[in-house]
């Protein structure tokens, strides 16, 4: 129960891995704000849970309307008098294109919903988790954020993100406020199927595999977590060892002659 006594907000709960946290936050103890706009699935998953004994409550949140944030935040502060110590800012979108053949509104698309969401879901939780004493902020950035990546919007929207968080932990560490950012490489979500370059990306793993939903919310688990009650600002790859050493790791399988 690493979570006993902690109120948390998900946005993107309704599949993937933030239905993974969703789930796994709520066995560990904590009250769970299920959010998305998927409803149909984000409140049959809540259902599973509470038929668990989980406590979680599904709410239709679209990240990029700073309004519905405002509101979430009246909800926590009328329902759990304000008490909030968790954000995972996990929703988020991807369009496969490059720089050249990308079209603008993709761009204004991704960003509002990939850095844009986690933003006003900082400005919006961060004053309630101060008032609770602090707290832990997880934002879910990419590889993406930290190498150069061929999808161009998600790129700069996930970059950018890596930076502001760094920006809110700074801001945010007189408050008790923690900010950390993952970045997942492949994991087996709705996000990436029939991603094209699924089969490349699997291959040059050096763990030779995609995660699993659940080996990525347990990640998430630790930074929510008071095990991790000394870090912030940090960067977190959950990526197989995608980052640290696929190229060079090609070499050296050429050098060895097992390429
Ligand atoms: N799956 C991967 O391999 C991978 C790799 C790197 C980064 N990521 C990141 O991980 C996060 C989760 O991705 P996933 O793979 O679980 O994807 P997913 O598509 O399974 O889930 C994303 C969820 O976000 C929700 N969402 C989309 N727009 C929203 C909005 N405006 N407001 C609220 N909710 C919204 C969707 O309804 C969906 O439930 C994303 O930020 C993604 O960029 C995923």
């Amino acid at each position: 129960m690493r979570l006993a006594g902690k109120t948390a907000v998900i946005t993107g709960a309704a599949s993937g891995m933030g239905a993974a946290e969703t789930e796994m936050f709520a066995l560990e103890g904590a009250r769970v704000y299920a959010c998305d706009i998927q409803d149909e699935p984000g409140r049959e998953l809540v259902e599973q849970i509470r038929s668990h004994g989980g406590n979680a409550t599904y709410h239709h949140l679209d990240v990029t309307d700073e309004s519905a944030w405002a509101e979430l935040a009246a909800t926590i502060r009328s329902t759990d008098s304000g008490d909030l110590q968790v954000l995972v800012n996990n929703a988020g979108i991807q369009v496969r294109h490059g720089l050249m053949d990308m079209a603008m509104e993709d761009l204004d698309r991704i960003l509002s919903v990939n850095l844009k969401g986690p933003m006003f879901g900082m400005r919006a939780c961060a004053p309630l988790m101060r008032d609770s004493g602090g707290g832990s902020i997880i934002n879910i950035g990419s590889l993406a954020g930290m190498m150069g990546h061929p999808i161009a919007a998600y790129t700069a929207s996930k970059w950018a993100l890596r930076g502001v968080s760094k920006t809110a932990a700074m801001e945010f560490a007189n408050w008790g406020i923690r900010v950390n950012t993952i970045h997942p490489g492949l994991v087996n979500t709705p996000l990436i199927a029939g991603t094209p370059s699924y089969d490349a990306m699997e291959s040059m793993t050096p763990m030779g595999r995609a995660a699993a939903a659940d080996e990525f919310a347990r990640v998430a688990l630790f930074l929510a977590s008071d095990d991790s009650s000394f870090m912030t600002g940090v960067d977190v790859p959950v990526d197989g060892g995608f980052e640290a050493v696929s190229s060079y790791r090609r070499v050296w399988q050429t050098v060895q002659g097992i390429a």
